[in-house]
This record gives C-alpha cells, sequence and structure tokens, in this order.
C-alpha cells in the first residue's frame, strides 16, 4: 500500500495510518479508498483486538474526499456505481466485528468526517475541526455522512450541520454526538482511543426525540421548517443541494439506512448540476490565487495614512500577525483607527489573550519611526498625486534597501507616483477594498516598471494576512472598479429614466447578486462612485441624482443617506421579488467589461478573472463568474 500502513502492536491494537504519499493533505481519492478495501481484507484476517484509524500528516486527519476526481464523471449511472463502491466499503469498516476509533487532530471534513462517523467510536484533540462542507460545492455528503450523521447527532444537529457547511471545534463537535472524547494534545489521543477499545465503552443509546424522526409527520414539519429557513440564504433556482439534501431527509431519513440508500440514489444529479461545476471552479480558482511560490518571510509591516483604508489595513494585518506601525499627520487621526482595530480584535478573537497581543502588534507611529524597519511599506494617503509622489521619493531612501514600497492608490496611475523615484521598479500597488475586513480580494498592480519580484512578494504578503491576492495591469479602474463602473451607471440610467431603485436591486438580487446595483453604490459611498466614474470617462457631465444626492452631502451608508436612508448599516428598504431577465440586461455590461479586460490582457486569464470578480464584487458563485456565465449563455 502507498497510502495506508497498517501494523499491530504488542498488546494487540491494529494502528491504519493514512498518509496520502502525493499530497500534503489527506484526500480520500479512489487510489486510497481502494488500498483501504486492502487494509480491510488485511483486518479482517488479523483479527486484531480493536483498530485505531489516523493521519500521518501533521496538519490534519483528512480534508475530505479528492475533488479533482469530480470531474472525471459525466454520466449519473456511473457515479451511483462508483458511490455504492464506496458505501459498501464505508459499511464493512462499520461491521467490523472488534471496536474502531478514529483518532482525529486538526481537520476532519466531508469525506473525512464521514469515515470517521463509520467507526465505533471518535476522539479528537480539542483544536481539531469537524464539518460537512459540502453544500459550498452545491453538494451534500455521499459516503454515508447523511444517515450516520442523523444518526449519532440527531436530524436537527446534524441537519444543521450539513445545510449551513460550518465547522465545528472538537468540544462543539463533542456536545452534538459526534465526538465520545476531546483530548488536550495529540499525544492524548492513542491512549483515549484505546481506552475506549479496552473498556468497550458502549455507544450512546439515541435519545427518543431521535426516534421520532421515523415518523414520517414529524419528518415532514421539520423538513418545512428546514425550507423555510434555508430559503432565507439560498435561493433553490440558484443553490439547489441544500434543498435536495431536505427533501432526501424528508423521504429517507426513517432510518440511516434508508438515509444512504437514498443519498446514493439522489446525490449523483447534485453533483453532475451546473451550480455544483461552477462551485467546484470557483473552489478551485481560488485555491490558485492562494498559492504564492515565495512565502513572505518579514513580519513588519508600516502603513502612512490612517484613514478608512489604512486605518483597517493596518488593524487586519496586526489581527493576521504582522507587527504594525501607523502613521498619520496627527496622533488625533490615528486614534479613530485604532478605535476600529479594538472592535475588529474584539470580535475575531473573542479570548482575551488574543486580542491583548493584537492591540500589542499595532502602534500608532507619528513620527513615522517604524519606516527604517519595515518589510513592507503600504501608502494609503489621500488620493493625490502631490502628497503620492514625494512620499515614495522619501519612503526610497529611509527605507531598507529590500523593503517592500507599495501604494493602495484605486485611481492614480503608478507610473505617475513613482516619477522621482530613483528605482520606480520597486513601487507596486496593492489594491484594497472597503470594507477590509470583509472583502477577501486584493488586486495587487503591475506598474510598467514593476519588477516580478516585486510582484511575487506583494502577492506573498497579501496571501500572509489571509486574503486573495489578484494580479492586474496598471489601467484605470484595474480590474474591479471598472467592469462594476458601467454596470452600476447603467443601473443609474435607467434610474434616471424612471426605474425604482428597488426593482432594479430586486432584479440583480433575482440574478444572483448579493446586493444591487443602487444599494452597492451606497454601500461604496457615492462620491467614491462619481470619482471612479469620472476617471474612467463614463460620466456624462449632465446633472443626474447622483450628483445632486452628492451635493446635499447625502453619501450612501456611510452618511446615513444615499438612494436609500441608511440605520446600524443597513439599507431602510424592502426589496419586491424580483425580475431575473431584467437583472441580466443590467449585469451585461460588467460581462462585456470583462470581456474587454480579458483581451487587453488587464489579467492573465479568464479563470483569474472569474474568480477576483467573484471576490471583488460578489458576482454570482452558482454560475461560476462572468466569463463562465456568458460561456452558459445566462448573460
Ligand atoms: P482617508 O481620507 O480616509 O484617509 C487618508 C488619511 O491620510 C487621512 O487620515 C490623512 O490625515 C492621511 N494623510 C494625508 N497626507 C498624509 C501624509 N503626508 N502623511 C501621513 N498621512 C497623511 O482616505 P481613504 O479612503 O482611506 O483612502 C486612502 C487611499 O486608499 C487613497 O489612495 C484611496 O484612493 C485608496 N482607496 C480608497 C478606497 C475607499 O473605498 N475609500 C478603496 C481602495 C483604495
Amino acid at each position: 500500500m502507498r497510502h495506508w500502513t497498517f501494523s499491530i502492536d504488542s498488546e494487540g491494537l491494529g494502528h491504519l495510518v493514512l498518509d496520502h504519499a502525493n499530497a500534503r493533505v489527506n484526500t480520500l481519492g479512489s487510489e486510497v479508498l481502494a488500498e483501504l478495501d486492502q487494509a480491510l481484507v488485511e483486518i479482517e484476517q488479523t483479527s486484531p483486538k480493536g483498530v485505531i484509524i489516523s493521519s500521518g500528516k501533521s496538519r490534519g486527519f483528512i480534508a475530505g474526499a479528492d475533488i479533482a476526481e469530480f470531474n472525471e464523471f459525466s454520466d449519473e449511472a456511473q457515479l451511483r456505481e462508483s458511490l455504492k463502491r464506496a458505501h459498501a466499503l464505508f459499511d464493512r469498516l462499520e461491521s467490523l466485528p472488534m471496536p474502531t476509533v478514529a483518532a482525529i487532530h486538526g481537520f476532519c471534513l466531508g469525506g473525512g468526517l464521514e469515515l470517521a462517523l463509520a467507526c465505533t467510536y471518535r476522539v479528537a484533540t480539542k483544536e481539531s475541526t469537524l464539518g460537512f462542507p459540502e453544500v459550498k460545492l452545491g453538494i451534500f455528503p455521499g459516503f454515508g455522512g447523511t444517515g450516520r450523521s442523523v444518526e449519532r447527532a440527531g436530524a436537527l444537529a446534524a441537519m444543521t450541520a450539513m445545510l449551513t457547511g460550518k465547522n465545528y471545534k472538537a468540544p462543539a463537535a463533542r456536545r452534538i454526538g459526534w465526538l465520545e472524547r476531546v483530548v488536550e494534545t495529540p499525544d492524548r489521543l492513542f491512549w483515549a482511543a484505546r481506552k475506549l477499545i479496552l473498556g468497550r465503552k458502549t455507544v450512546r443509546k439515541r435519545p427518543v426525540a431521535h426516534r421520532l424522526m421515523q415518523l414520517k409527520p414529524i419528518r415532514g414539519y421539520l423538513a418545512k421548517k428546514m425550507r423555510q429557513q434555508t430559503q432565507t440564504k439560498a435561493n433553490p433556482a440558484h443553490y439547489p443541494a441544500p434543498f435536495a439534501l431536505i427533501d432526501l431527509f424528508e423521504a429517507y431519513g426513517r432510518t440511516s439506512k434508508s438515509m444512504r440508500a437514498g443519498e446514493i440514489e439522489r446525490f449523483p444529479a447534485m453533483m453532475l448540476s451546473q451550480t455544483s461545476g461552477s462551485l467546484r471552479q470557483v473552489f478551485f480558482a481560488s485555491e490558485a490565487l492562494k498559492k504564492v511560490e515565495t512565502p513572505f518571510k518579514g513580519r513588519r509591516l508600516h502603513v502612512i495614512g490612517a484613514g478608512v483604508m489604512g486605518g483597517d489595513i493596518a488593524a487586519w494585518a496586526a489581527f493576521s500577525g504582522f507587527d504594525v506601525t501607523l502613521q498619520d499627520l496627527t496622533q488625533d487621526a490615528i486614534e479613530p483607527a485604532l478605535k476600529r482595530a479594538e472592535s475588529l480584535f474584539k470580535k475575531r478573537l473573542r479570548k482575551q489573550p488574543a486580542i491583548d497581543n493584537a492591540r500589542s502588534r499595532l502602534r500608532a507611529d507619528v513620527k513615522g519611526e517604524g519606516v527604517v524597519q519595515a518589510d513592507i511599506i503600504i501608502e494609503a494617503v489621500v488620493e493625490k498625486l502631490e502628497v503620492k509622489q514625494p512620499l515614495f521619493q522619501r519612503l526610497e531612501e529611509q527605507a531598507k534597501p529590500d523593503a517592500l514600497l507599495a501604494t493602495n492608490t484605486s485611481s492614480l496611475p503608478l507610473e505617475d507616483i513613482a516619477k522621482g523615484m530613483r528605482d520606480p521598479s520597486r513601487l507596486v500597488g496593492v489594491h484594497f477594498f472597503n470594507p477590509v475586513a470583509q472583502l477577501p480580494l486584493v488586486e495587487i498592480i503591475q506598474g510598467a516598471a514593476t519588477r516580478p519580484d516585486v510582484l511575487e512578494q506583494a502577492r506573498g504578503f497579501v496571501a500572509a494576512i489571509r486574503k486573495y491576492p489578484l494580479l492586474v495591469k496598471s489601467a484605470p479602474g484595474f480590474l474591479v472598479n471598472r467592469v462594476l463602473a458601467p454596470y452600476m451607471f447603467g443601473a443609474l440610467d435607467r434610474l434616471e429614466q424612471g426605474a425604482k431603485a428597488e426593482d432594479l436591486d430586486a432584479a440583480a438580487v433575482a440574478f444572483g447578486m448579493p446586493m444591487g446595483p443602487i444599494e452597492l453604490m451606497d454601500s461604496v459611498g457615492l462620491d467614491v462612485c462619481l470619482a471612479v466614474a469620472q476617471e474612467l470617462g463614463l460620466d456624462n457631465q449632465q446633472d443626474n441624482s447622483l450628483k445632486q444626492l452628492i451635493g446635499q452631502g447625502k453619501l450612501g451608508r456611510k452618511s446615513g443617506q444615499g438612494f436609500y436612508a441608511w440605520e446600524k448599516g443597513k439599507a431602510q428598504r424592502t426589496l419586491p421579488s424580483g425580475d431575473a431577465e431584467l437583472g441580466a440586461l443590467l449585469l451585461k455590461p460588467l460581462v462585456d467589461t470583462c470581456e474587454a479586460c480579458l483581451a487587453e490582457g488587464i489579467v492573465q486569464d479568464a479563470e483569474s478573472l472569474d474568480i477576483g470578480v467573484i471576490f471583488g464584487t460578489g458576482f454570482a458563485p452558482f454560475l461560476g463568474g462572468p466569463l463562465r456565465a456568458r460561456a452558459l449563455g445566462v448573460v
């Protein structure tokens, strides 16, 4: 066997260890499953007292099925046959005559959790993460996990886990019944597993409530509730998998066995659906974006400009483990940023020591003392060439020779900012989006002179702060603003011609956008939108409702009033049901512009463009991005 090893120790306990031969993490591909079959034969023949299944990887147990293999299937019958084999394998594991224990450290997701649930017991280190992320790929568990998770955790907890795709830390997973034991450290796993086997602990009896699920009317009632809940989060026309899972539960959820049989029946249609294909493509493209050749080595970041952007970039980097100095003209200008950072740390880190650590990594630095030590300097001062140019000339003199020099400009050409620098090849753009904490994309802007190694380092930095770096050529609007502007201004034209804001927004949402173009303008800030449009030559110089609102100081969400009134960060309006066809018309200029950007080489390839626009604008993920949507004929 190449991936598994099996041995029996002096006490007669069997140890089955998965260490995928050609990957950094364990996944359950066809080769690994075929070998598991072999391992089970060996276990059946040698009859150890019990079997402990663990991972040979330091990073985790099993990350899931091998998603790359999914694309090999194009036919429901062929896929169903393959599922039947996997189910037979897990059933054999479950019915081995000796107790089996999954000893889990790190992540145990999807197929990995399904394998663990087929064991007699499960123990995990307390930092382990368990969950069923399948719905995020447009499917539900397919290796028997639907029935087995409901059997262990009860319908409510298990269905919630599968419908949301949420991760559970080990203590929470234990509370819902997925784990028998939680231990502090990996070295305790073996002892806990051994005790379970030798003590022959009986598995908890299913509470009465679980047994009620055998009654069809009760399942029907629950299914109805689940559908209502799920509909508030996902549109069944766009994301059918969670709804198909609820149908499966209602029709087959009487016992674990019947639900598993139903799973084999219904899984293939989901996996071969267009939604699942698109979501898998999104997953692969996002993984590709994250991959950087040379991880960023430095730990010190200096940010100049503590406004909306600079302040939030500094906070996010401190949260991500960087030592950050934050400079502005006065201490007063920095204070609001520190306050916002505090809320971010509290919200995301929760525990006091972690919050204190993050706070200690972020320092106000009016004098700019951090410049000489920094490994990377990000400039986020006002959008004025006459401020940025001399700043970079000075930075070039003061900074370490190998420090990365980056600007967060959203509209000034890098070539202009770099004018006057001795070595313009050092300057790179790192274009964050507002709000920084929520938007995963950062455009890495390549100026005419920017050196390739500088670009690669910038990508490394962005990946190190857990954002997705997208390489973009320096051109007005870069990628995201350039494709958004004609979409927003197209909607504005319709508004001027008498369309209602709510109808336009509802149409875009019906198409599959997270929010409509009018609400988006309000969120971005109406002044910012106008500036982008002017930069791109989209503003026709005539008076319109946008300019009138700006003139009245109504700038959108940030001022409490724009096209909509805003309260506590929410637009005060109710959307009617939307017209998806109108939505497609609204999105057409965006997709046209994406095609132009690809033709002009603004982004390297169609896959990067699609994922960039999904992460940068929220463009319908179930369509796989704007170019894929066009190929599908949707827009
Ligand atoms: P802002 O006006 O909120 O903040 C700018 C800050 O820079 C102010 O606190 C100001 O006191 C400070 N500053 C000005 N001159 C300085 C100097 N010489 N030294 C130190 N600090 C100085 O502006 P915002 O919105 O944060 O924008 C900053 C940059 O980020 C601009 O280049 C903008 O184009 C870009 N950007 C803005 C986005 C947005 O949505 N607001 C999105 C992406 C990029």
